[in-house]
């Protein structure tokens, strides 16, 4: 099996990656921009911190942001949600930007968990065993004050939090027989507290984040590292058109600090870290005053 610091010294297909292990570029070959347009610096390019990704709800927002970040660090990285097209367009788009092989589409819907073995097992045969899973997947359904839509909270909760269960378990299970891997699941700050504006996606946020807790107890001996992400607001789809909505940050910055928060193994990640400051002072409100705040 070939080992993880060889492998980091010479990723395969990694961006200006030298072709001739020990090469280093000539003074003139330095001041030139690489082939992605960046200005080249003294230090030869990085290597991917992860060789191999699978990002479930890549087709927009955060996904797609954590996706292009992924490839453009030299990540092979398999692209999963329901709308196919999109995601094909979307590899064609990283493929042609960083080099073919490496971004792959597979869609498919997380309500249909019996599909995920094999899915599962199709994406490491194609893109090589996995280094890190995302699972970003979720959907906030707009409802209003007096609504108690049962066929809209079912669809968030089997979304949100059993489709991520199902993927996180699978991909625990194959991670701690290789001793090795990276686990994140992207909650909310929204699961901090219970919500009256939509109790089923507080629910659901607060359910995902307490099932990645259990999951990192149990894979602590395991070399396998968990991560809950709390995002505040990120400009998506999903907020599209929200009113009032304070300190947003762009898909991008978002997916930029989520993926660091994962390189160091953070156990729970605020994006950005000052909502973690948030959530200190609305998790010490009274709920009989919160339920007056009407969020
Ligand atoms: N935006 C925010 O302010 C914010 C804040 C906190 C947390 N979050 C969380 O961040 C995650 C990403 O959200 P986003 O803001 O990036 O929203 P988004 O742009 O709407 O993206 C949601 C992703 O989930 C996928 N998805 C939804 N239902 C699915 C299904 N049944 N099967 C497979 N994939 C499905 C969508 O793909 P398809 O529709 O193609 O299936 C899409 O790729 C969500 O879990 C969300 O709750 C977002």
């Amino acid at each position: 099996m070939t080992s993880r610091s060889t492998l980091e010294r010479e990723p395969a297909g990694a961006p200006g990656a030298s072709s001739t292990p020990g090469t280093q570029p000539g003074p003139e070959a330095s001041r030139l921009p690489d082939a992605q347009g960046r200005p080249r610096g003294s230090r030869p390019p990085k290597a991917p911190r992860w060789r191999t990704a699978a990002v479930i709800g890549a087709s927009s927002g955060i996904g797609a942001a954590l996706a292009s970040r992924l490839a453009a660090q030299g990540t092979r990285v398999a692209l999963v949600a329901r709308r196919g097209e999109l995601l094909d367009a979307r590899v064609a788009e990283l493929e042609e930007r960083f080099g073919g092989g490496r971004a792959r589409a597979y869609a498919h819907d997380v309500r249909n968990i019996g599909e995920i073995p094999e899915l599962f097992g199709r994406i490491e045969d194609d893109l090589g065993p996995l280094e890190l899973i995302v699972y970003a997947a979720g959907v906030m359904p707009r409802i209003g004050w007096e609504d108690y839509d049962s066929a809209a909270d079912r669809d968030t909760l089997e979304i949100n939090l059993v489709g991520a269960v199902a993927w996180l378990n699978e991909a625990a299970d194959r991670f701690r027989r290789r001793s090795g891997g990276t686990i994140v699941g992207i909650g909310s700050v929204a699961g901090d507290r219970g919500r009256g504006g939509n109790p089923a996606y507080a629910a659901s946020k607060a359910g995902l984040a307490n099932y990645l807790e259990s999951l990192r107890h149990r894979l602590l001996y395991d070399g396998v590292r968990v991560v809950t992400v709390k995002p505040g607001f990120v400009d998506t789809p999903m907020t599209a058109g929200l009113p009032g909505l304070r300190g947003v940050v762009s898909a991008d910055r978002a997916a930029e600090l989520i993926l660091r928060a994962a390189a160091r193994g953070r156990a729970v990640a605020y994006v950005p870290e000052r909502w973690r400051w948030v959530s200190l002072v609305v998790r010490a409100i009274p709920s009989r005053l919160l339920a007056r705040l009407r969020i």
